[in-house]
């Protein structure tokens, strides 16, 4: 279950925050014909199979952007939910990467999961040339779209495909996400029922309901250049890189329109940037994740209070610090870290970004940035 609390906006109050049409931005969306909001309908049981299947020691996911944020999420969200199964995201072609993994894992017992929604982005293309070279054909796994070069590679290999409808940054909950979780041993079914609650709090027309809809006004309304998403919790950390690719990549567009992500952790970086988003320019909308249940109280010898507690003390320390500057935050309060939650959490930042597109009357479903640089890529190499 998520709550938002909205009372240090400072700008405006939630009483501002009625008045627009919610079925008209909702018939919009729809008329996109878009697939991130139904994923909860679908068959998974081949993923779940092949999981169930899988003996390998090791497994190595090669991906970029969408086709591996999701994954790291998860993999450090949900460590404690999880047996120690070596799963090694390789989302970079920095060529130490390749020597540094070889020392740690033997081929014939790794899996190898070649990710890429297009199917011709040139990292992963090369990723796969390279490995297919080192480990026997039976130990690679495809997760793609319907064509593309990666799908002529695989052959009568075993293929996992992203809808056609899900673009990249919006498919942590397609075999992209789900296939990694379930060879981690996560339970994909919770991840879906938490996506689905959130999904009809998106298509709710009552707006003390509908989340999504609240937060992307309030960015919209407070049209600050950047959010800061700060989760008071270690395992959120990387919750923040995937929310950063999605909105950068959906709303940063024409010249004209772009909210810049900024990532922090408390209560680390209220060591480092805390001074700037106090005291620097009045541009910033904070992002708090709160964590109502971090576990069992961990005492602290000598003291009276807990890590817990002190945590807590910091959180709200923090967030009275800024209002009292007069820097707008808010709070998104989940009870605790779990697949539930992190299946909510994607919903709710997906359909707040497609809430958002409309608010700015842009598309936020492409990237054509992104494309440009693929496509400049391939023909400086002549691919
Ligand atoms: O959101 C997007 O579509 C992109 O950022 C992609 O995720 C990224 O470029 C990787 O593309 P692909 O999965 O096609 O290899």
């Amino acid at each position: 279950m998520i709550f938002l609390d909205i009372a240090n906006l400072v700008e405006f109050g939630e009483a501002d925050l009625d008045g627009r049409p919610i079925a008209e931005y909702l018939e919009k969306i729809e008329a996109r014909e878009l697939g991130f909001y139904d994923l909860h309908k679908q068959d998974t049981s081949a993923i779940k199979k092949f999981a169930a299947k899988s003996t390998h020691e090791h497994i190595v996911i090669c991906g970029i952007g969408g086709s591996s944020l999701g994954t790291i999420c998860l993999q450090q969200a949900l460590t404690h939910l999880y047996k120690d199964k070596k799963l090694h995201v390789l989302d970079n072609i920095d060529p130490v990467m390749f020597t540094e993994l070889e020392e740690s894992i033997d081929f014939n017992k790794t899996l190898f999961i070649i990710i890429s929604k297009s199917g011709n982005t040139p990292e992963i293309l090369s990723q796969y040339a390279y490995f297919s070279e080192k480990a026997p054909a039976e130990n690679f796994v495809f997760i793609t779209g319907k064509s593309g070069k990666l799908r002529e590679a695989a052959g009568d290999r075993t293929i996992f495909e992203v809808p056609e409808n899900v673009g990249g940054r919006f498919s942590v909950l397609t075999p992209v996400g789900l296939l990694p979780a379930a060879l981690l041993g996560l339970d994909i079914d919770k991840m879906l029922e938490g996506a689905a609650h959130m999904r009809e709090k998106f298509f709710s027309t009552d707006v003390t309901q509908n989340l999504p809809f609240t937060l992307a006004q309030i960015q919209h309304k407070l049209n600050k250049p950047v959010t800061v998403m700060m989760p008071y919790s270690q395992k959120l950390s990387k919750l923040s890189d995937w929310y950063s690719q999605l909105l950068a990549e959906s709303i940063g567009k024409n010249s004209t329109t772009g909210i810049t992500p900024q990532k922090a952790l408390g209560v680390t970086d209220q060591h480092s940037q805390l001074q700037l988003y106090n005291e620097g320019p009045n541009d910033k909308l904070l992002i708090f994740i709160e964590v109502t249940d971090l576990g069992p109280e961990l005492p602290i010898p000598g003291k009276s209070y807990s890590f817990n507690k002190l945590l807590k003390v910091e959180l709200d320390a923090t967030r009275k610090s800024l209002t009292q500057n007069k820097k707008p935050n808010l709070t998104i309060k989940i009870n605790k870290v779990s697949e539930q939650s992190l299946g909510e959490l994607f919903m709710l930042f997906e359909a707040s970004i497609a809430f958002l597109g409309e608010f700015y009357n842009i598309d936020a479903f492409n990237q054509p940035g992104v494309e440009l640089s693929k496509k400049l890529t391939r023909e400086a190499l002549d691919l």
